[in-house]
């Protein structure tokens, strides 16, 4: 009999079953049911739609997962942060499950488990610095050997992840907008519009995308009807650019503070390669390891959070499934 833990994430727009080995880390079952092309034609999550879908996807995943149900020793889920419609779909399913099966139940940040997906098959190494970049955040992290985390920069108004949808919007492109960009950024190597750099000139230690956003919006305004895959694959190209730069321009200036001898990315966008190059090249000037998470597993995943949960089973850190809650906004503390 094996020492298995059950991870839940449905805290956006993908409902995700994973099973774990508590002791080897060992992917035993995983199982993703993304919603992506329901809302592609909306162009962002529909909340709505979101949770009638993670209402239909946990049941069908959960049935192919049943043969493990009985070497649990845990069940975990993502309890925040999130869209609240999203979060209950999983939380109640977890919390069912912990009752029916008298198993106990752990909660998990979903960006603590963002973490952990540097660390799927092997165990954490902490101190550590993180750019954590999906579509609801974008964040310079510093956790301390002992898993305290301290923000050092995060986002003013949209994330990184969220302006590459924003952008791929625009161009009627479809959703999520992150690799659809990518991609067609990738069929060019000009600059044409050279958008201006957010806050390159500025000492305030923080991200903002909504002015690039702003700039790239006028410029298809400008193409009108007009617009061609030529221009939308330069607009690509020079918007990329200039919000990887950006990322850069900040993270260079954290940097030279800190001095991680270790650094990780992670969040959907961390899949981005034209951004794992800068970081590779950022933490070669500094001295410091690169690591990544499985491009797979970058995206939101339950893998993730099997994965931070047995890190919590281990300190028994349980929580009783009468005062676990939902908790949409963000608080991170602790890993
Ligand atoms: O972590 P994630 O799966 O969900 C959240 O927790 O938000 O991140 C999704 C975000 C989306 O905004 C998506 O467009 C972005 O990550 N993304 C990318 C890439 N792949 C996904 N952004 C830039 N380049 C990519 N290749
Ligand atoms: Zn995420």
């Amino acid at each position: 009999m094996r020492n298995l833990i059950l991870g839940i994430e449905s805290s956006c727009d993908d409902s995700s079953l994973a099973v774990m080995d508590i002791d080897s880390y060992e992917a035993i079952f995983y199982s993703k049911i993304s919603q992506e092309t329901k809302h592609s034609k909306y162009g962002g999550v529909v909340p709505e739609l979101a949770a009638r879908l993670h209402t239909a996807a946990l049941p069908e995943i959960l049935e192919k997962a049943g043969p493990f149900l009985k070497e649990l020793k845990a069940v975990c889920v993502t309890n925040e942060p999130g869209l609240s419609v999203s979060l209950v779909g999983g939380v109640s399913m977890a919390k069912t499950l912990s009752v029916v099966l008298n198993l106990p139940l752990i909660a998990i940040n979903h960006l603590v488990g963002h973490i952990y997906s540097l660390f799927l098959d092997k165990n954490a190494d902490f101190p550590l610095g993180i750019l954590l970049v999906s579509g609801g955040h974008t964040m310079v992290l510093d956790i301390d050997e002992f898993g305290k985390i301290n923000i050092i920069l995060t986002t003013t108004d949209d994330s990184f992840g969220e302006s590459f949808d924003k952008v791929a919007k625009m161009m009627n492109l479809g959703y999520p907008g992150g690799l659809i960009i990518e991609n067609l950024a990738k069929k060019t190597s000009k600059d044409e519009f050279n958008f201006t750099v957010p806050l390159l000139h500025s000492k305030r230690l923080e991200y903002s995308f909504s002015g690039l956003k702003n700039q790239v919006r006028l410029e298809i305004e400008k193409f009108g009807e007009n617009i061609t895959d030529v221009d939308k694959q330069n607009i690509a190209y020079s918007f990329q650019n200039a919000a990887i730069s950006h990322i850069m321009d900040k993270l260079n200036k954290v940097f030279e503070v800190k001095k991680w001898s270790k650094f990780g990315v992670v969040g959907g966008a961390s899949a981005n390669l034209e951004l794992r190059k800068n970081l590779e090249n950022l933490c070669d000037k500094y001295n410091s390891k690169l690591l990544l998470a499985p491009l797979q597993y970058c995206a939101d995943n339950a893998l993730m959070i099997a994965r931070a949960g047995i890190e919590k089973y281990r300190k028994k850190d349980f929580t009783d499934y009468k005062k676990l809650q939902i908790q949409p906004k963000l608080d991170l503390k602790k890993i």
